[in-house]
């Protein structure tokens, strides 16, 4: 591996007591190379800017993929990269239905935990703070012509971050939205393709402007079954059962923390479903005065209680708009493994 190290740290300039999400970057970056049908030697530069062609055909067809992943400053000094293994799994998954050749594995690893080390300076130590990791790939073509690229370019930033949303682990205030729809059965919702977040951009940025941060995104057949939140998976309390959309339909994303949360609410004894959930469920749940509670899980949203849900112009208030004890469990379970708190009896962390 080409390692070139940055002369200067860009670390003065980061605001570590307001670090919000994706603003600030790290010293240096990941690139990988795929041309002659090979994936060429990793390369570690300093983080800088990129000169690609106006006709790179990322740009005009899309056909790139990305992951999110993270790594901590733990609580005795020692940094821990989160499911560096699942992540590359879904990376492949997400390659193989755009097209992308894959990355070798060992190349792939050996890559982020090199990148990691080299800004392990730069981590922020706050709990509820971590190194954001944004591996991607896109195409290297530069053509006009609708096609599959023969060349590709995997990059890896990352970034120091608090919480996604300004919230926090305030509830937020989720619209949940029958006019578009962000996938389709058989479409990409279970691949982490840039073309789904883009899908959702019209009907988020509305909802914001009408004071809610997120849209939660119903079945794109009849908007009747819940799917999931643009930013993250989601999750109901019911009279004490954890109930999440099942992955069968192919149309939610496989978050690596809704698997996390899943794992543990079993391990813990905890009633679980996975399984299509009727929307009308839900509003019937809350008139019963049993929807307990709601969160989103995701990589950068951890896990993000839900205060609100605005169905047809009716608001539904989840646990007095506080977060709930399930919610507060599972953050607490989930931030003290990654932190090095809490034993990692699942072997979820790699130790850099
Ligand atoms: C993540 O949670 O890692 C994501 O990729 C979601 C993105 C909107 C920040």
């Amino acid at each position: 591996m080409k390692i070139e190290k940055a002369k200067t740290s860009r670390k003065g300039s980061i605001n570590y007591s307001n670090l919000g999400f994706g603003k600030y970057f790290s010293d240096h970056m990941l690139i990988l190379d795929y041309k002659n049908k090979t994936w060429e030697e990793p390369k570690i530069v300093p983080y800088q800017p990129m000169s690609i062609e106006p006709a790179n055909i990322t740009l005009h067809y899309g056909q790139c993929v990305f992951e999110g992943q993270k790594a901590f400053m733990g609580i005795d000094g020692k940094v821990r990269l989160f499911r560096l293994d699942s992540h590359y799994r879904r990376l492949v998954n997400s390659s193989r239905r755009m097209f992308i050749p894959e990355v070798p594995e060992d190349v792939y690893k050996e890559a982020v935990k090199r990148l990691v080390d080299l800004d392990r300076d730069l981590i922020p130590t706050e709990w509820g703070t971590s190194l954001y990791l944004r591996p991607f790939i896109i195409a290297m073509d530069n053509t006009l012509g609708l096609k599959v690229s023969e060349t590709y370019r995997l990059m890896v930033i990352t970034s120091p971050v608090a919480s996604y949303y300004e919230e926090g682990l305030n509830p937020i205030r989720i619209e949940v939205n029958t006019q578009f729809s962000r996938v389709v059965k058989g479409g990409l919702g279970e691949v982490k393709a840039a073309a789904n977040y883009a899908a959702s951009l019209y009907a988020t940025q509305t909802a914001k402007q009408r004071g809610f941060p997120q849209v939660l995104w119903l079945d794109g057949k009849e908007h009747k079954y819940v799917d999931e939140v643009g930013t993250m998976n989601i999750m109901f309390v019911i009279d004490g059962t954890l109930i999440t959309p099942s992955l069968d339909e192919g149309t939610i994303l496989p978050g690596i923390t809704r698997d996390s949360v899943l794992k543990i609410a079993r391990e813990w004894g905890w009633p679980v479903e996975e399984r299509r959930i009727a929307f009308n469920e839900v509003v019937d749940a809350y008139k019963r005065g049993v929807l307990e509670e709601v969160f989103g899980t995701g990589t950068a949203a951890i896990i993000s209680p839900v205060g609100e849900l605005h169905y047809e112009g009716e608001a539904m208030v989840v646990n007095d708009r506080k977060i709930g004890p399930k919610s507060q469990k599972l953050y607490d379970t989930i931030t003290g493994i990654q932190y090095g708190k809490l034993d990692d009896k699942f072997g979820w962390l790699t130790v850099i």
